[in-house]
């Protein structure tokens, strides 16, 4: 049985993640410090091939011998989008570059044969015009969380060798629903507002947009661990599906004939993040197409939120406070951990 390691596995990728590994039989170590509690993994403890420790990637020893006996690393732990590493730019800047660092550095020195590490599009932040952007298109990004990114992508090309393979997966703005769904993301917030208060403020309706559903996140990564490392090793590759660059205002539309008497209000501001990306290297590696589109998700989550199986609870469960109250005394000290 393959061993695998998920670093971050109980946020709102990893739990999909795992959940789609334990189902395919691969033996599951998830490694994560809960800032959004543990109840997205609660029932994985049925299975007698996960196990869960609490731990910190900045802090990493306490696995290694754990790391011996693994084949692939996944490292999903961050703090996740620009306002949360706003408000936590410390802890930010230490678990997303050194914390990253630190976990490739001892899964090479276990001998981890590989190494897989989830970046985003939002490196591309602002891009001249509307062509599709490539992994060697020009970097510009506009956020804390975008560097973090950047910088650990440099770390792991250094890192990678021919028994150590590291990738870099840019993926897109996630969205649908996940054993936690997040609603701090584009699609999911929007129907969010749309069922809650039949409104939606958009800002910036023009602009475009690489989205990727968290269980098509899911299946990438699973298809990494399949493929031969040499296809990839020591190299960046945007992931998502280049039929899902969508712009603002054909989601909008989408809404518009779900839900008839909603009101939209549309703030033509300058968003600095536009782009479209291309996803066919990913391809050409995996042959892999998406699963699910924005729509599928749109009439699920609406779905979930008329049959109660998403609450009001939910919704609130994943804020900028959480972020904010999880990492304020460490904030205080400027030193690392
Ligand atoms: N969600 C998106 O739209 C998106 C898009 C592109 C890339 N990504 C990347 O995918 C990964 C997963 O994103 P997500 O949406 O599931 O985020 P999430 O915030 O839901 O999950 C992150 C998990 O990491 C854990 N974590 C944070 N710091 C940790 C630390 N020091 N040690 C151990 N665990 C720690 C958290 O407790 C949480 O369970 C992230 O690396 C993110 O940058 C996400």
């Amino acid at each position: 049985m393959k061993k695998i390691f998920i670093a971050g596995g109980a946020g709102y990728v990893g739990c999909q993640l795992i959940e789609k590994l334990l189902e395919k039989g691969y033996y599951v170590y998830c490694y994560d410090i809960l800032i959004y509690g543990e109840s997205s993994i609660k029932n994985f403890s049925n299975y007698n091939n996960f196990e869960f420790i609490k731990g910190d990637i900045r802090k990493p020893e306490v696995i290694k011998n754990i790391l011996k006996d693994v084949d692939s690393v996944v490292n999903l732990a961050a703090i996740v989008g620009d306002k949360p590493c706003q408000s936590a730019p410390n802890s930010a800047y230490q678990i997303n570059y050194i914390g990253n660092t630190r976990l490739a550095e001892l899964s090479k020195l276990c001998n981890v044969k590989k190494y897989i590490f989830s970046s985003t599009c939002s490196n591309y932040g602002v891009s001249p015009n509307e062509e599709y952007l490539l992994e060697t298109s020009r970097l510009n990004p506009v956020s804390l969380y975008a560097e973090t990114k950047i910088d650990s992508e440099k770390k792991l090309l250094e890192l990678s060798s021919d028994n150590f393979a590291t990738v870099s997966l840019r993926f897109g703005t996630a969205y649908g629903k996940s054993i936690r769904t997040r609603f701090d993301l584009t699609i999911n917030s929007f129907c969010y507002e749309a069922f809650k208060h039949n409104k939606l403020i958009v800002f910036a309706p023009e602009t475009w947009r690489p989205y990727v559903h968290v269980k098509d996140m899911a299946n990438i990564v699973i298809s990494i661990i399949e493929t031969d490392s040499d296809k990839y090793n020591g190299q960046i590759l945007n992931a998502g599906f280049t039929n899902e660059n969508y712009k603002k205002s054909d989601i909008i539309d989408f809404f518009k004939n779900k839900i008839l008497d909603l009101e939209v209000v549309s703030v033509p501001i300058e968003d600095r993040r536009n782009y479209k990306v291309s996803f066919e290297k990913l391809y050409n590696i995996l042959k892999l197409k998406n699963e699910f589109d924005i729509y599928d998700a749109i009439d699920e989550l609406l779905e979930s939120f008329k049959s109660k199986i998403i609450t009001e609870k939910d919704f609130h469960s994943n804020s900028l406070e959480t972020i904010t109250d999880f990492f304020k005394d460490k904030e205080r000290s400027l030193s690392l951990e």
